[in-house]
């Protein structure tokens, strides 16, 4: 008898961890073809966020959360930024529940969002976790849990996210995609992730036991200088997926950002990168 309900929950506990949001279901539009997905990047003001809501040609809203004070002044708290910025006018939690009463909204149901968010220091994710907890349950709707946890190449000042500490503190949020990058710098001709960063990340992954579908994301200039390393991911992390995204004004090799979508396949490949990169991208051409 306890080792039947035991089993029981067992089974249960394993359903609702493979239990994620699927991108395919929530934008049925775009038929499996992950690049057709639209961003809007740096969703973290007010005024940003209400016109990202307010534009139906937007699917997702990335966004970064810094520690920090609304305005400059008052406690120091989740506020969505940019590192250097150390304000705003918009907390996580404001932003969270406007999204959250958006998509309850009847009259969006056609334009509802989802969200990523980049969490950009390890003091910040842990100080948001309690947060994000009370609204998660109710949540339907993709929401991304993102951070770059391994160092990248050529960035000496930036400090990742705690892989550990990060990886297992997101195993509360089951249905999310994880979302893992590497610290970046401006991609510069040549610059690529190597074989070490490359496997750092894998090794993290297999350590933590990550049971969530996990997206690495990996900046345009850089990934299209190393297939064989974004190869080598595919091949080690089952149903990986990538998401290029790219800053305006990156130098980036475009046939080569091809070969690396076309390799993994637009099933694969989210494209967050702006109007121009993704125009040139030309992706309706294989
Ligand atoms: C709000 O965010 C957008 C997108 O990141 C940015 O272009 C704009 O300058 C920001 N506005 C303010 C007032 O910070
Ligand atoms: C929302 O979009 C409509 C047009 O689609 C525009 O007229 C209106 O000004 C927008 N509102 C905001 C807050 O951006
Ligand atoms: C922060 O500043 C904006 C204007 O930039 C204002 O609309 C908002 O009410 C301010 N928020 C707080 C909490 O002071
Ligand atoms: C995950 O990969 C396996 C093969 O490794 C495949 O059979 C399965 O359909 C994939 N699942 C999803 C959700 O893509
Ligand atoms: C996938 O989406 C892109 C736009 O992102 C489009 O150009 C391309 O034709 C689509 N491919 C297929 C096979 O549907």
């Amino acid at each position: 008898m306890t080792t039947k309900v035991y089993r029981l929950v067992l089974l249960l506990g394993c359903f609702f961890l493979v239990e994620s949001i699927n991108m395919d279901d929530f934008f049925p539009d775009i038929n499996g073809n992950l690049t057709k997905i639209t961003w809007a990047h740096a969703v973290n003001n007010k005024t940003y966020l209400a016109a990202s809501l307010n534009s139906s040609a937007i699917m997702m809203l990335e966004a970064d959360v810094i520690y920090g004070k609304i305005n400059g002044s008052g406690e120091l708290i989740p506020i969505m930024g940019h590192p250097p910025a150390t304000q705003s006018d918009l907390s996580l939690e404001e932003f969270l529940t406007t999204i959250y009463n958006f998509n309850k909204d009847e009259n969006n149901r056609k334009v509802r969002k989802g969200v990523k968010l980049d969490f950009k220091s390890t003091e910040v994710f842990t100080k948001s976790v309690d947060f994000i907890k009370k609204q998660y349950n109710q949540i339907d709707y993709p929401l991304w849990i993102n951070a770059d946890i391994i160092r990248g190449p050529l960035n000496f000042e930036t400090v990742p996210v705690d892989p550990n500490i990060f990886l297992s503190t997101a195993k509360a949020f089951d249905k999310s995609v994880l979302s893992l990058g590497w610290t970046t710098t401006r991609p510069t001709m040549g610059l690529a992730y190597n074989n070490a960063e490359v496997n750092a990340m894998i090794e993290v992954i297999k350590e933590n036991d990550v049971k969530q579908e996990i997206t690495f994301a990996v900046r345009a200039g850089i990934a299209a200088q190393s297939l064989a390393e974004m190869k080598l991911l595919k091949d080690e992390v089952n149903n990986c997926t990538l998401t290029i995204w790219s800053s305006e004004g990156d130098e980036v090799d475009v046939p080569k950002l091809r070969d690396l979508i076309f390799e993994y396949g637009i099933k694969r490949v989210y494209v967050d990168v702006p109007k121009d990169l993704r125009d040139r991208l030309d992706l309706g051409n294989k």
